[in-house]
């Protein structure tokens, strides 16, 4: 790992989850340091996995990467408690805050720092994330691997050209975890109204999920042939397929993105 000391600002789901990929990639417990108001939540990724319990205060003061992991509400108040100690520093800071801009961040924290925003998603819980990267124009290219290899633990990331991008990039991959889980809700649902168990349906239809993403993972085809390959003219896929077209279900998907990028783009306005 590029950068040597990495701290974290919070140290709820999303920080945990980053803690642990990076300690399953090998990286030394001694190098990380957590903070959180809530003690408990700190005192566990100590006793479990050796980490350094700190303050907000020691975390500006001794990391050279600041993950800022705290919940878009109590973002003033961890900036206020950085700022005073980043005299003369220049640590990189990422931050994982829904909806908060670099712009806000920089009025927060002081001007002329090295600051990333990602948009991460929950699937980093079991390092199977996927997560969008933007950084300002004072972040080295070292500075930016080192954010690389932070997200990686946990899953895949990208860098993006325009700030805004982190909008679409909430409204595909941070939200779009939820998209699935309707979707698959709604499969389960249908085939135990078809007669299956639930815990039969259940497992068919994660597995079928996991199957179908894989594949598209690993296949040389595009999507569209893919399922071009499971659909025989006249067969059973043709027939839902057909009823998935017929009920608009392409416009409800455009729709339903295009409403979770312009709420989060309302939510980047309401936050500063
Ligand atoms: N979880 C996800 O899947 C996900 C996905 C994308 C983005 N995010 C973003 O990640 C951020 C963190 O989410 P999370 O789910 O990890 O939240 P979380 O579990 O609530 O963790 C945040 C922690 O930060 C603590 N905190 C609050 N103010 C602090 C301060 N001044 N100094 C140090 N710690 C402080 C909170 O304590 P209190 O509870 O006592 O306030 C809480 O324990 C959010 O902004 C969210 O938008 C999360």
């Amino acid at each position: 790992m590029s950068a040597r000391n990495i701290g974290f600002i919070g140290s709820g789901n999303m920080a945990r989850s980053i803690v642990l990929g990076l300690l399953a990639k090998g990286h030394d417990p001694a190098r990380i340091s957590t903070a959180d108001i809530d003690t408990v939540k700190v005192e566990r990724l100590v006793r479990e996995h050796g980490v350094n319990a700190a303050s907000n205060e020691q975390i500006a003061q001794n990391c050279d990467l600041i993950v800022l992991a705290v919940k878009p509400r109590s973002m003033a108040s961890a900036c206020a408690s950085l700022q005073p100690a980043l005299a003369g520093r220049a640590p990189v800071f990422v931050s994982v805050v829904a909806g908060v801009t670099l712009a806000r961040i920089e009025a927060l924290l002081g001007s002329g720092l090295a600051l990333v925003r990602c948009m991460p998603n929950t699937p980093a819980l079991i390092g199977a994330g996927a997560a969008g990267l933007y950084a300002n124009r004072h972040t080295s290219p070292e500075q930016k691997r080192g954010i690389e290899e932070l997200m990686n633990s946990v899953g895949i990331c990208a860098w993006c050209e325009r700030e805004s991008d982190i909008d679409s990039i909430t409204a595909l991959s941070g939200s779009g975890p939820a998209y699935f889980f309707l979707f698959m809700e709604a499969l389960q649902n249908a085939a135990q109204r078809l007669g299956l168990e639930q815990s039969l349906a259940e497992r068919l239809t994660s597995q079928t999920a996991l199957g179908a993403a894989e594949l598209a993972r690993a296949s040389e085809h595009g999507l569209a042939e893919l399922r071009a390959q499971v659909t025989s003219p006249g067969g059973t896929t043709e027939a839902a397929l057909a009823r998935f077209e017929q009920g608009g279900f392409r416009d409800l998907v455009d729709g339903a993105v295009a409403a979770a990028a312009e709420r989060a783009r309302e939510l980047a306005r309401e936050n500063g």
